[in-house]
């Protein structure tokens, strides 16, 4: 095994409490949304994992249908997890979420305690893990009754197959029954997570308030606009770049406002001795309310550079 621990790896972070709970979280996580799918390089996954690792990064972020192929992303994890990492599962907070697409059916998305719990044995399995450390609900469903969601998150908390439940970009008025309700069954929503950058603090009118006044903890995620708040786009579409393979960030944003925009924030973080990515990271972190940013990478030195926001 070529794994060698980088001592004292968690000198290198700072670790926030999640809410009102005991739950630690590094600054910085690292997300599986992109680049760790069936065709990426397991090579240079397994690298990037390994030195977020080394650098004090705790908690990694999946969901069933992270890919492509829907899937993918947690068996790439899983391989890492027993290559590299399994002998630190205590020291790892490991996430993952149901309620986006993932298989045919009336019961491969949304909220039904049906889909939502076939969803998490899945998951574990993909990943070879007996547990995850925070199952999240991934998006509000109009459909499905709030109480059945949140009481299949209660039930899976209850049975050990997560330890914490969290939710994802529900709005307020969800967001406050689903706290409630978990309160009540005496499972507390430890975790919101929500998209929160310099192109959109909106979470900043009702979803970070809320939060805090109900113990809640708030992770971001895209905290780079999924790469526009660094130096990727400024001199044009690289080749291999998000913008050229996925449908989540299209050219069509980059128009010349957005352009001019991005350009004076990156002179701003130059002015301050920064890169952009660390610029917009920082900016984030500023807020007491969030315990840690979920962080994309499609390499090591991307990392490498996001990881130095927390100096
Ligand atoms: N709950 C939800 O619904 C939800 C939704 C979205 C995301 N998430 C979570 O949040 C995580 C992060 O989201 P995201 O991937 O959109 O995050 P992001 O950090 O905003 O964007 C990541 C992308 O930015 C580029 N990048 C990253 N660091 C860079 C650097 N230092 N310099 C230059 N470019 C850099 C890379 O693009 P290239 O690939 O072009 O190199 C990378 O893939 C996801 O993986 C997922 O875990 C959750």
């Amino acid at each position: 095994m070529k794994f060698s621990l980088m001592e004292p790896r968690y000198e290198a972070m700072n670790y926030r409490r999640c809410g009102r709970s005991g739950l630690l979280m590094s600054e910085i996580s690292l997300g599986f949304w992109h680049n760790f799918g069936g065709t990426a390089d397991y090579g240079t996954c397994r690298a990037i994992v390994e030195y977020a690792f080394d650098h004090g990064v705790t908690c990694y972020d999946l969901a069933n249908n992270y890919g492509p192929p829907y899937g993918s992303a947690e068996t790439t994890f899983g391989r890492i997890f027993r290559d590299s990492l399994q002998s630190h599962r205590d020291e790892m907070v490991i996430t993952t979420k149901a309620g986006h697409d993932m298989w045919p059916g009336p019961y491969g998305e949304w909220g039904s305690r049906k889909s939502v719990m076939a969803s998490l044995d899945q998951s574990l399995k993909r990943m070879g893990l007996d547990y995850v450390d925070i199952f999240y609900s991934h998006r509000p469903d109009p459909d499905t009754p709030i109480e059945e969601t949140m009481q299949a998150l209660a039930d899976i908390v209850r049975s050990g197959k997560a330890l914490y439940a969290g939710i994802s970009k529900y709005p307020p008025e969800m967001a406050q029954r689903a706290y409630d309700y978990l309160k009540e069954a005496r499972t507390p929503c430890l975790v919101y997570q929500g998209r929160y950058n310099m192109l959109d603090s909106t979470p900043e009118e009702h979803i970070l308030p809320q939060a805090e006044k109900n113990g809640v903890g708030y992770v971001a995620f895209s905290p780079l606009a999924q790469g526009l708040l660094t130096d990727r786009y400024l001199n044009g579409i690289p080749e291999g770049s998000r913008m050229t393979r996925s449908r989540f960030l299209t050219p069509d944003v980059l128009t010349d406002d957005m352009l001019a925009g991005l350009r004076s924030l990156n002179e701003e973080a130059a002015a301050s001795g920064l890169t952009l990515a660390r610029y917009a990271l920082k900016w984030i972190l500023r807020r007491p309310e969030v315990t840690s940013v979920i962080v994309g990478a499609s390499s090591v030195e991307q990392l490498a550079d996001s990881l130095k926001a927390v100096l």
